[in-house]
């Protein structure tokens, strides 16, 4: 059989999120039905600069979509946010004969490739940050896993603050998005959410809710933090200043980013790694692939990246309402 027109690079990017690896898995097993040759790239956009390329092939994937992390490794790669960078990653792709690209990443990593597709790559983006902050897309790869570890640890959190009848305040990921916190604290009963996307009244969203939870009997708090808010350590020390009961903090960090995908971020990787290599064999260019009304879609990349997303005001009011 001819071998096909298609080199296709492909590299994890930005944060990890569960979910990575099937993503890989799903392109590499699909590609080979159209006979394109898939490069692994090692390190995120470094291995384009470092030259960490490997071939992948159908046993190259194996027993990877229910791993945790990126087998390709992942990076923050300052290089492509200049032009010299970019550059040099076009001609490093030229010279090992990728002609074209998918990033499954982040908003950052996306906008590296849109660099890269204006000097002739064709890429393809997949949306991948627990975060769930990619505006053109309702879901992001690994955000489902990264809620249930947060659930998870909170009920656990609860567990003790119940027994001796103290404030939990937990802090979870989200840099500039408060979906985790939002959901997580939905999911956990929390008596006070606080996001970025909220104004913020500390005495009215923090320390009256304790307040009036206490009237109605409970002993126990616990407080959702989103990073984001940078409010963490002042609603900590206003609740020990304010609140006559004994306060923990707890920052959930990075154990949000690990740990094996659940079945909605394998489901929704395979789909997307199948879906890019599906839209390469019908001949579209530059793209981001998003859920959009639970399908999954493709949009041009400049369309995508000026695209906006608001965090649903009907479930922070369900979150506020319950929250008692
Ligand atoms: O990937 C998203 C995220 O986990 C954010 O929630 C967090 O703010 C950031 O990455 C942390 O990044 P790093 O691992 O580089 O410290």
């Amino acid at each position: 059989m001819k071998k096909n027109k298609f080199k296709i690079g492909i590299l994890t990017s930005g944060g990890d999120a569960p979910g990575m690896n099937a993503v890989i898995r799903a392109v590499v097993r699909y590609a080979i039905c159209y006979d394109f040759s898939i490069v692994g790239i090692k390190y995120g956009y470094e291995g384009i600069f470092n030259k960490k390329f490997c071939e992948l092939n159908v046993r190259s994937v194996s027993g990877i979509i229910n791993c945790g992390g990126t087998f390709l490794y992942s990076s923050r790669c300052k290089e492509m946010f200049t032009e010299n960078g970019v550059e040099t990653a076009y001609q490093n792709l030229k010279q090992e004969g990728i002609n074209t690209l998918i990033v499954v990443g982040g908003d950052g990593s996306f906008c590296g490739m849109n660099e890269l597709s204006k000097k002739g790559i064709n890429c393809i983006g997949i949306p991948a940050t627990i975060d769930n902050d990619i505006a053109c897309s309702e879901y992001t790869i690994g955000y489902d896993t990264a809620m249930n570890t947060a659930m998870e640890m909170v009920d656990k959190l609860r567990d003790t603050a119940n027994s001796h009848h103290r404030c939990s305040i937990v802090e979870v990921m989200g840099r500039k998005k408060g979906y985790i916190a939002l959901n997580t604290g939905i999911a956990c009963g929390a008596t006070s959410i606080i996001i970025p996307e909220m104004d913020i009244d500390i005495k009215k969203d923090v320390l009256d809710k304790i307040e009036n939870s206490k009237t109605l009997g409970r002993r126990h708090f616990i407080v959702i933090i989103a990073e984001g808010t940078n409010l963490t350590e002042t609603i900590y020390k206003t609740i020990k200043e304010n609140v006559d009961m004994d306060v923990r903090l707890t920052i959930l960090g990075h154990v949000q980013r690990g740990g094996a995908p659940t079945l909605i971020d394998r489901v929704i990787s395979s789909k997307f790694g199948h879906r890019a290599i599906e839209i390469l064999a019908n001949g579209k260019k530059n793209k981001i692939l998003a859920v959009q009304n639970s399908n999954i879609v493709d949009i041009d990349i400049d369309k995508a990246l000026n695209m906006k997303k608001q965090i649903s005001v009907e479930d922070i009011n369900i979150a506020q309402n319950l929250s008692i």
